[in-house]
This record gives C-alpha cells, structure tokens and sequence, in this order.
C-alpha cells in the first residue's frame, strides 16, 4: 500500500522534515510530482540540508527513494544535490532511482520562464524561475525530453531541435533577457553526464512489483494543495497536480492502493510569491511571525508573506485530498501571541460563506475570525503531548473538531527531534 505526504497550504509546510521522520517506517519514499522549485528542508545533527529533486528519504540508509515519472528534472540542479550528498558520505548510488518518464528542465526552459515573467510585469506569478511552467508546457504539448531519451544514440538531436524552437520562442518576448547559451549548455551536458551514472528505471512496473511484493511506500508531495494547477489559487499556482490525484498520475499507482493521506499544515500560513491570501497579515504580527518562524524561501530566500490559519481553505484542501491524518508544524512559532486567530468564515460578494470560493482576491473576500487564547510556553524542548499548553490544546482540538480529522503530530521545531506524536 501507498501513504501520501501533502502540504495542505501554499507549500513550505515542513513536508521534508516530516518525510524525514517518517522514513524509518518505510522502504520506500517517492516524489510524483514538481520539481527545483521545492525546497525541502531537513536538520538533523546539527546539519541542515535542502532537496529540491531528491527525495527526503534519502539521508536513512536502507530506503529506496524514487523521482517519479510526474517530477520534471533539472539535471543541474540535481547535480549540486548529489553532491551534497557526496559531501556527508550520504551512498546513493544503491538507493536513488529516476523515472525514464520523468522530463528534463532544459536551460531554455529556464529562460522562457523568466521571459515569461518579466512579460507580465505586475501579473506576474512569482514563480522561482526554475522552468517549471515551460517544461510541464513542453510535456503536455509533447515536445518534451524525458530521462529515457538520455539513453538513445539521437538524444541531442532532440535536445537541439527543442532548444531551437524555445530560442526561437523567446524572440515572441519582448524582453530583454541576458544569457550566455554556451555557459549555460556546458554546464547542463556536464550534469548530464552525472545524472547518466543514476538507475533508471521503469517506474509503475517497479512501483506495481514493490506494491506486490508488499513493500512499504510514502509518495512525498511537493508545493501545496493552494498551488495546484486545476485547484488552486489559478493563475498564481505551480503547474502540476498537487494534490492526492497527482500522486496517482506521477507514479502509476492506482487510487485503490492508497491508504493513509497526511495532510500536512503550518499552525498559521504562509505564502511565497504573487496571488490571493486573504488572512495575510501586514502588521507586527505578520512580521514576528516571519521572524520567529525564519519565513524565507528554501529555494529562493524570498521573504514568505504570513498570515493567520485559514481554515475555510484548510478545510478545502483536507476535502480535496482525502486527507485522513493532519499534521501541525511550527506550533512552537506561535508562542508569546497574546491572541490567535484563525479564519472560520468569508464574507463573499455581501454574504457569509465556508467554502473557497471561485476568487478569493481581496476586492472579493473578507475574513471572520475566532480568536483563541494564546500560550507563552517554550515548546521547542517539549517531548510529548501531555507537555502541551492548554491554550494550544483548545486550539488543536477546534481545528479537529473543524475538519474531523485528528491531528496526529504536532511539530515543535525544525530538528526532527522536535517531533511530538499524538
Ligand atoms: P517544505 O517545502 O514543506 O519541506 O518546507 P520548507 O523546508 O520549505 O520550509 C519549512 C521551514 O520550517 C524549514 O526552514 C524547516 O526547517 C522549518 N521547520 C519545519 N518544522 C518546523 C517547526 O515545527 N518549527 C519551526 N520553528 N521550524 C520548522
Ligand atoms: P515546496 O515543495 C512554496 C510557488 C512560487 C510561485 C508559484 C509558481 O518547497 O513547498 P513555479 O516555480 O512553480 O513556477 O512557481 O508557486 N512555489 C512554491 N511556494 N513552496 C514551494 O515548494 C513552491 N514551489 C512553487 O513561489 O508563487
Ligand atoms: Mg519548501
């Protein structure tokens, strides 16, 4: 059977670190979708790592962790990672297997999305200008170049035929985007070469075999559920499945082998980049949070926008994805709020609403809050659940009692120790 591992909000929930925690009780941890422009970020002792491509298993000797057909690669990027990996002794060779169908980010894909953005000037998306969007456009247009193609004698027919056509594409742009194509081509056929020394491997007939043979998997999503490219905050989303559905698409599982979704969630939210938020908050408790809680980018160090809990769009995501276990990260960032806040209801177009509406821009929505007792306790040394303040307890138990979902682990600080299970 297959566990999924989701983020519930607008990505950087602490998905890495619970994988992480999680890894022990699983032969195998799979992506199935997104690529660099996740950032995972695990510590333990005393090193903190961030994974962008690879999966968050990877640090535990015996799992197997898979990039799954549904992630897009760039073999750059992935290079810099193994060799992190190289640099703390980190054996990958026997555990880390790529999807032949997984696609490759070209050097030009990168391009196109930073033309793509600097087109839209104040519209843009914010993206992390890794090339997501015109590799996930070269795929479903059927153009794109994937892992298995790396393995026939024309590859870099294809390669060139691709580059030249996103060359000639860049043109359309009227922009002025500066690059020097040959640095950029000698570094991608250098990792290239890295990526080549890699198994790859016919990922759904490997996932059915393991599925079979009983094996024990965790599919680790990246970005959030908000980021989805049907369900999400559209046009401001990523452009992949984010949700459960994705995990079935990106690995060639089917939804019958599912069984537990986590359902992963910050105690507030965070937002990076452009697009709707409507509990974002632009006073000095937006900004102790972002201080307290280091809120910035793992990929791209922009500063995360930070508002309070928004439980009209968690209570959307845990519906959305069939979540069946939530986890609650970063509660401990929440200490020493006199109030806390969270988002039960919308006033949309002069009426009250509990669901997320098609736009959630803020000429449209305003936000109802219950307020809660805040705590002043220290958590981060805080081992188990009994430890808990009361206040956070009332708080926990009414987002329980919101979603019916029980909240199986409440993360108390970024080291994987900091863990407490429910
Ligand atoms: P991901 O993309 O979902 O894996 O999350 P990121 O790694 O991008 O962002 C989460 C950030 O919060 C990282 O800097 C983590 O080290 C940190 N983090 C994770 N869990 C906790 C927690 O419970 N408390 C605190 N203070 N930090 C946490
Ligand atoms: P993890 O897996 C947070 C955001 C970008 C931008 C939008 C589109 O670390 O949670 P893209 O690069 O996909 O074209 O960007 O999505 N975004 C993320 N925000 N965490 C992520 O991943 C993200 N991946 C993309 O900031 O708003
Ligand atoms: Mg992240």
């Amino acid at each position: 059977m297959v566990d999924l591992l989701l983020g519930l909000q607008w990505g950087d929930e602490g998905k890495g670190k619970i994988v992480d925690v999680l890894t022990k009780n699983y032969d195998i941890i799979a992506r199935f979708q997104g690529g660099p422009n996740a950032g995972h970020t695990l510590i333990f002792d005393g090193n903190k790592h961030v994974l962008h491509t690879i999966p968050s298993g990877i640090f535990h000797p015996k799992a197997k962790n898979v990039v799954g057909n549904g992630v897009v690669i760039d073999p750059v990027i992935l290079q810099k990672e193994l060799q992190n990996l190289k640099n703390h002794q980190i054996n990958f060779k026997e555990t880390l297997f790529l999807s032949r169908k997984a696609h490759i980010i070209l050097p030009t894909h990168r391009l196109l999305d930073a033309a793509s953005e600097t087109s839209k000037g104040k519209a843009k998306i914010g993206s992390t200008l890794k090339g997501i969007g015109p590799t996930y456009m070269d795929k479903t247009g059927r153009n794109g170049l994937r892992v298995g193609d790396l393995e026939l004698p024309n590859w870099k027919e294809k390669y060139r035929a691709l580059t030249e056509k996103h060359l000639r594409m860049l043109n359309f742009f009227n922009v002025d985007i500066k690059y020097n194509l040959s640095e950029l081509e000698n570094e991608f056929f250098d990792a290239i070469t890295t990526l080549k020394e890699l198994s790859f491997i016919d990922s759904e007939d490997w996932m059915f075999k393991a599925i079979k043979s009983k094996k024990t998997i965790l599919a680790e999503g990246a970005q959030g559920s908000l980021l989805d490219i049907d369900f999400g905050t559209y046009p401001y989303v990523t452009s992949s499945n984010t949700i459960a559905a994705g995990a079935c698409t990106g690995l060639g599982v089917a939804p019958n082998r599912i069984k537990e979704v986590f359902g992963i969630f910050k105690a507030y939210t965070t937002r990076v980049g452009s697009g709707p938020f409507p509990t974002e908050l632009f006073d000095d408790v937006g900004k102790t949070m972002a201080k307290v809680g280091h809120e910035f980018g793992a990929t791209t160090g922009r500063p995360r926008r930070c508002g309070w809990l928004d439980l009209v769009a968690l209570k959307y995501a845990v519906e959305i994805n069939g979540v069946t276990r939530l986890m609650m990260m970063k509660a401990d960032v929440l200490s020493g709020f006199k109030t806390i806040k969270i988002a039960t209801s919308y006033n949309y177009k002069g009426t009250e609403i509990k669901h997320l509406p098609y736009n959630i821009e803020p000429e449209n929505v305003t936000v109802n809050y219950t307020e809660f007792k805040g705590w002043d306790e220290d958590l981060t040394n805080m081992k188990t659940a009994s430890e808990l303040p009361k206040n956070l307890l009332d708080y926990i138990t009414f987002i329980e009692n919101e979603t019916g979902v029980p909240i199986h682990i409440v993360s108390v600080g970024p080291d994987r120790k900091q863990t407490i299970q429910r």
